[in-house]
């Protein structure tokens, strides 16, 4: 049994109360848990110190308890830490990666990336994949099976823009990073073409006649599209993401007018102007379009579409689409149409926003033309990272800074809640000494380089009486519970949070405590190494490698 859970049941047999919410008190108390007694009150008819009062004169300590104070109106509990440093130290060095980890059987869909083809891969998309590849790391970690999956625009306005600019501007491909070079050539072709309605025509022309399906353009189209896929592998690659399915909205198109038409057939959707759309104005969503008066199925049928696709091939029993905020009503509108035609799958169906990314010069877009590609972030990142490994570790192997950089992007990407706008700066994400993945990944080399002069022996948390060694084992206890709490709230930021407060912990143990040498020798070398597998075990869940050496 994870300790913790030992701990909590030994509580609730000691105060002989069915169940009880406790909390973790403020360090002060100096206890490991605590009870407020506040809810209590209406059942026991008596104010809370009262309670707090009476629960503790008649409770018998057992198991992991050693002591029970009240406090006001709080409980506090007091574990016998002998017992349950070797019980957590023995259990993590056990179960080494395995500690922490859940027994969820369920299999979970993550869609998440989403890049578009014949489009840049920029900044917005890597907050996408940082956040939707922890997620699905965080909820294996858990035990849940999971789909990732990636839903991308290969057809429509965009494409049709830079078939626009591979035909008009004159421009040949290089030899290599073809993908990178067609995310440039729609920027400047979009630049082109804005306010110039003789080249908005044209484009309107070539649109019309790929959707014809003219044999040279879709040539051109199906070899370009090619050009996109191919490099966005490698982007997910740095991200270490592996796809079970690649979904495209060309393959959900031609089944989306057909489900309009269906859908209007039944009297669920009703013709309006033309149109066919979903009346959902009951529900306080508007007029949800599904079909325009020219017959285009709209980026809302297609996902549709692809709901009873996604259900019917891999059987989740929950889907979590990984999408920007912009997006809220278009799945709220989603959601309500599918619970009114498919309700076994409307069920199934989750959105998980995220906020912009913003560099100091502002808002990021690529239609603006002033995106801020992957490509060129990443090249700017590696240069400092390779300046800055050098600063704090002049002799780390040259593939440290590529982690040091890929760390860094990530663990700033997925840090703060996904509702917050990111603020990105290279000098904050790329820092040894604050709350960024260098300092994380040099803790973990630190305790690894400890560990490389001495092993632990058997465990003897009797040796472990520090006030910062109990601090750190408290903080080691509540690994388990962070990726429960993380995995239920869908927020690998606990994950990210915890890291940082465990690192900080150890630092702070480092500093003040020898090791290696002293006569609790062997006990520190066991906790040293509970917090290399717990850190290790944390930086995972965020995708950031943690090397050994730094
Ligand atoms: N490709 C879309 C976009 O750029 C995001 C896809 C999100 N997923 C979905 N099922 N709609 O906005």
């Amino acid at each position: 049994m994870d300790p913790y859970e030992k701990l909590k049941a030994d509580i609730i047999k000691s105060i002989a109360l069915p169940e009880a919410a406790l909390e973790t008190p403020p360090q002060i108390t100096g206890a490991d848990l605590a009870l407020p007694c506040f809810s209590l009150a209406k059942k026991f008819k008596k104010p809370p110190a009262a309670i707090a009062r009476e629960l503790a004169e008649k409770a018998k300590p057992r198991g992991l308890i050693s002591r029970i104070e009240a406090t006001g109106p709080y409980l506090n509990f007091f574990a016998d830490w002998e017992s349950l440093g070797n019980l957590l130290l023995n259990e993590i060095l056990a179960k080494k990666e395995g500690f922490g980890s859940g027994k969820m059987k369920e299999k979970i869909m993550v869609e998440f990336a989403h890049p578009n083809t014949h489009k840049a891969f920029h900044i917005g998309h890597i907050r996408n994949i940082a956040l939707g590849e922890s997620l699905s790391r965080l909820l294996e970690k858990s035990g849940y099976k999971v789909v990732r999956t990636n839903y991308q625009g290969d057809i429509g306005p965009h494409v049709a823009k830079c078939l626009w600019g591979l035909l008009h501007l004159g421009k040949t491909p290089p030899a290599k990073d073809k993908g990178i070079w067609l995310g440039e050539i729609y920027a400047e072709a979009n630049q082109k073409i804005s306010d110039n309605p003789k080249r908005e025509e044209e484009v309107r022309e070539i649109n019309k006649k790929l959707y014809a399906g003219d044999p040279s353009l879709r040539k051109l189209w199906k070899q370009t599209r090619k050009w996109s896929l191919d490099y966005f592998e490698s982007v997910y690659k740095d991200f270490g993401s592996k796809f079970d399915r690649l979904y495209f909205e060309s393959e959900v198109e031609a089944p989306g007018i057909k489900l309009a038409k269906t859908l209007l057939n039944k009297g669920v959707a009703k013709k309006s102007e033309g149109a066919i759309v979903m009346d959902l104005k009951k529900w306080d969503l508007g007029v949800y379009v599904l079909l325009t008066q020219d017959q285009t199925p709209l980026y809302s049928v297609k996902d549709f579409v692809l709901a009873s696709l996604q259900d019917k091939e891999f059987h989740p029993s929950r889907i979590i689409h990984v999408v920007g905020t912009e997006q809220i009503l278009h799945f709220r509108q989603l959601f309500k149409s599918l619970e009114l035609t498919n309700p076994v799958v409307a069920k199934k169906e989750n959105h998980l926003p995220y906020e912009l990314v913003n560099l100091k010069s502002g808002k990021i877009s690529s239609r603006e033309g002033r995106v801020i590609t992957y490509d060129s972030m990443k090249k700017e990142i590696l240069a400092h990272a390779i300046k800055e490994t050098k600063k704090h570790s002049p002799n780390a192997p040259a593939k440290t800074a590529e982690s040091v950089a890929l760390g860094g992007i990530k663990y700033d990407m997925i840090k703060q809640s996904p509702e917050k706008t990111i603020m990105f700066d290279w000098e904050q994400a790329l820092s040894f000494e604050g709350n960024a993945a260098p300092y994380l990944q040099y803790t973990h080399a630190r305790a690894c380089s400890i560990l490389r002069k001495a092993k632990p022996g058997k465990c003897d948390a009797r040796h472990l009486k520090e006030e910062k060694e109990l601090l750190l084992m408290r903080k080691l206890l509540t690994f388990p519970g962070t990726v429960q709490a993380a995995a239920r709230d869908l927020r690998p930021h606990y994950i990210a949070n915890y890291a940082y407060q465990l690192a900080s912990l150890f630092n702070d143990f480092y500093q003040a405590i020898p090791v290696i040498g002293s006569p609790q020798e062997k006990a520190r070398l066991a906790l040293v190494q509970a917090v290399q597998l717990t850190l290790g075990n944390s930086l995972k869940i965020l995708g950031i490698t943690a090397p050994e050496k730094m």
